[in-house]
């Protein structure tokens, strides 16, 4: 049987325009204008992540994007009581749970799943009693994938981050990986996300994967945006997941 294609969404992870507003501790660049004009340019949904150690998205930002935007907020964060305080309060439409460690740059591999499924599924009926969507940010693992499902998420989105740095034959492998995990994840009835260190190139061969839904990006769409602004940068990574003017 055919897989079913999915039509693919972008969610543009702005966490980068609160980066640089951060090095000043000021106002500028607006996060928040950011978020609106990524969704003008025609981004499905931003997503931001509210780290432990607030080093750039303020709880501020939350409110202000969440009362904004039009488009789902969803929100990454850690599996940590005041986080889910947060986002009971907040009620993004969707979060997606990460592993944080202090020390790192940004997120270094996928949460562990089945180390926690039982904490999770505890969990889930105050997420689903909000309203909010749960993903989980896994390794395209068949083992994760199935503790995922367990712990009754709504999605699960693989980290890209080991494709994304592999280079040749290495990564056409975790390509295949990645797709393999896909299908195994939309047969159990999980919505298919994506993202980590995804750019205007290695988006390419991700997108043809027809089990995806959403992919997930942030530094190499504000990384262009310096150079063409915003809208185009957002415009240009759109056209390149769903195919269309390419
Ligand atoms: N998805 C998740 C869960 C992330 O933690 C990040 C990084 O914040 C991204 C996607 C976006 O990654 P990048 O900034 O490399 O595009």
């Amino acid at each position: 049987m055919a897989a079913r294609i999915f039509p693919k969404k972008l969610g543009v992870n702005i966490d980068h325009v609160a980066t640089l507003r951060q090095a000043r501790r000021g106002c500028e660049p607006s996060v928040c204008r950011a978020a609106l004009e990524a969704e003008s340019a025609g981004a499905d949904g931003i997503t931001i992540h509210l780290r432990e150690d607030r080093r750039h998205i303020q709880d501020f930002d939350l409110k202000e994007i969440r009362r904004a935007i039009h488009v789902p907020l969803n929100l990454e964060m850690a599996f940590v009581p005041e986080m889910i305080e947060t986002a009971l309060a907040a009620k993004p439409g969707k979060i997606c749970l990460v592993p944080e460690r202090r020390r790192e740059l940004t997120t270094e591999g996928g949460l562990d799943a089945r180390a926690i499924e039982q904490k999770l599924k505890k969990a889930m009926p105050s997420f689903r009693r909000a309203g909010i969507e749960v993903s989980l940010f896994i390794d395209p693992d068949t083992a994760q994938i199935h503790s995922a499902k367990c712990a009754g998420a709504d999605a699960v989105e693989f980290h890209t981050g080991t494709y994304a740095h592999a280079r040749g034959g290495a990564q056409r492998k975790q390509r295949l990986r990645i797709a393999r995990a896909a299908q195994l994840a939309a047969s159990l009835g999980l919505k298919v996300n994506a993202g980590h260190g995804l750019d205007y190139e290695n988006i390419k061969a991700l997108a043809r994967i027809p089990q995806i839904e959403e992919f997930n990006i942030g530094h190499s769409i504000v990384s262009r945006a310096v150079f063409t602004g915003l809208a185009r940068a957002v415009r240009d990574m759109k056209r390149l997941i769903t195919g269309r003017g390419r």
